[in-house]
């Protein structure tokens, strides 16, 4: 090797390689129809095709998309598929992919205001315009009390929303002492595990996480949280955290915020929201009532990176009063003073979560705002809740099929009425088949069906074939059913 070889790619050959792997995205959304949506590889097929050992010597950026080819595809599962009607979904497009690369171009650290200010103003800036765009209470608006920060997923984000009620709670002494084993936090029993999973991070411990009962919908009973709260109280512990939700992961329930955000006033208590992927609705108008009572809470988080075409990760999180959050996260070694700083009249976001370094997130969700425009991305979620509810009136229109909740907004739960194995059996062989892929949830006990739309290129045919496809196999499950009996 010579002496003065540099290893690196230079940018001739970055612009050369760069082209063609933009290219290779473009053709990889042209056929991206062609691939089975879940991908039918077995555990460690892929690891088994990959060379034991990494190479000693470079090696040429073709061979590189070779393998990308023969051994990473078959181990995709297609979430940009419009055929995805799985989980929620986490839909990408164009604009955001474009500003992706520019963030990872730039890579920059906005630990700082002073590490990067572009990366912090143009944050504030956009989640100050989400709020307008979505209509959401003025109290989370960085010229108010409180203010936005991009966060990677709503999972950290309620963490931080717990972390910060602990404190508010017991006057910050929790983040000197540790937890006093009093503190109690409530949320349904329909509530994502993320919140589980927090409280278990924050130290309250399992045993101190209330799951308050739903009513017929699935939406938390406020008077049952209401009780609990008291039997806490009388029992002499602290009841400091309440997450409600926007939107809940098995079958979109609403939890009634205002009557909820009433009972956390009343006893002092921090109000989280968690909208993760039904928050984006409120683009439109005519579906903000699901934030009726909002303005009662402490903190709210909706995920861009699932129904508002930023690709993952991309979490925002706002709080009602900021300084609660930085009196809890904050930290100052001596090698992060700065002036900007010590000046107060900047935004420092390393105070605003868990990790000290961050990306420039905030380039993607710019990128797809301006792309789209406020009409664009209406326009989209409109048409996915149009397909959604077009699919929920042909369920029940056909009495093989009921539908298992209401189906508000862009998912549809529903079952076959032959029973759980039935529907198991039903949704293995669609998902076996690659023609699309979708999931369950477990809704009363039952096993149930869930068709949620929202990926960036779903259209009408593809609900359409969607809904063929599952009474095709709902018939051969039928058939092989019957033969067994
Ligand atoms: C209601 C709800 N909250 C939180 C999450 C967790 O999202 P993330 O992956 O951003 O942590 C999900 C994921 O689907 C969700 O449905």
């Amino acid at each position: 090797m010579l002496e003065n070889a540099s290893f690196h790619m230079t940018p001739d050959e970055f612009r050369r390689h760069g082209k063609t792997m933009v290219d290779w995205i473009a053709d990889y959304y042209e056929r991206i129809e062609s691939y089975p949506v879940l991908s039918q590889v077995k555990p460690g097929e892929i690891r088994a095709s990959l060379p034991k050992n990494p190479p000693a010597h470079g090696e040429p950026f073709e061979s590189l998309l070779g393998d990308v080819a023969q051994k990473i595809m078959p181990g995709v599962t297609h979430w940009q598929s419009p055929n995805f009607f799985a989980y929620f979904p986490s839909n990408a497009s164009f604009p955001s992919i474009l500003g992706e690369l520019l963030s990872a171009g730039l890579d920059v650290q906005g630990m700082l205001w002073a590490t990067s200010p572009a990366c912090t103003e143009l944050e504030t800036h956009v989640l100050d315009w989400l709020v307008d765009m979505l209509g959401l209470p003025n109290q989370f608006l960085s010229t108010s009390s409180g203010g936005g920060v991009i966060q990677d997923t709503a999972s950290s984000a309620s963490l931080c929303a717990l972390l910060a009620a602990r404190e508010h709670a017991t006057n910050y002494a929790t983040n000197d002492r540790g937890c006093n084993g009093l503190l109690v936090a409530y949320t349904s029993t329909q509530a994502h595990s993320s919140i589980e999973k927090a409280v278990k991070i924050a130290g309250l411990g399992r045993d101190n996480l209330r799951l308050i009962e739903v009513d017929e919908s699935f939406a938390m009973r406020p008077e049952a949280l209401a009780a609990q709260i008291k039997r806490d109280r009388d029992a002499g512990l602290m009841p400091c955290f309440v997450s409600a939700t926007v939107g809940t992961t098995a079958s979109n329930a609403f939890d009634p915020l205002r009557a909820i955000g009433e009972i956390c006033r009343e006893h002092g208590i921090w109000f989280h929201v968690d909208g993760a992927m039904s928050g984006t609705a409120a683009l439109c108008p005519e579906f903000r009532s699901i934030h009726e009572g909002l303005e009662l809470a402490d903190s709210y988080t909706f995920n861009p990176h699932k129904w508002m075409f930023t690709n993952f990760d991309c979490n925002c999180f706002y709080v009602a009063d900021r300084k609660a959050l930085i009196q809890t996260l904050s930290i100052l070694p001596e090698y992060l003073r700065n002036q900007a700083t010590e000046s107060g009249t900047v935004i420092d976001y390393r105070d605003w979560h868990i990790q000290l370094g961050r990306r420039f997130r905030s380039l993607k969700l710019w990128f797809v705002i301006r792309h789209y425009g406020v009409e664009g991305l209406r326009h989209h979620i409109r048409r996915h809740v149009e397909l959604a509810q077009q699919f929920a009136s042909w369920v029940r229109g056909d009495n093989q099929f009921e539908l298992a909740a209401p189906a508000p907004l862009n998912l549809v739960c529903f079952r076959h009425r032959g029973g759980d194995a039935m529907n198991q059996e039903i949704m293995d062989r669609l998902n076996r088949s690659g023609d699309l892929y979708l999931t369950h949830a477990k809704l009363g006990g039952r096993f149930t069906l869930r068709v949620c739309i929202g990926q960036t290129h779903t259209e009408l045919r593809h609900v359409q074939r969607a809904w063929e496809r599952i009474r095709e196999e709902a018939a051969h499950a039928s058939a092989s059913a019957k033969a067994i009996a």
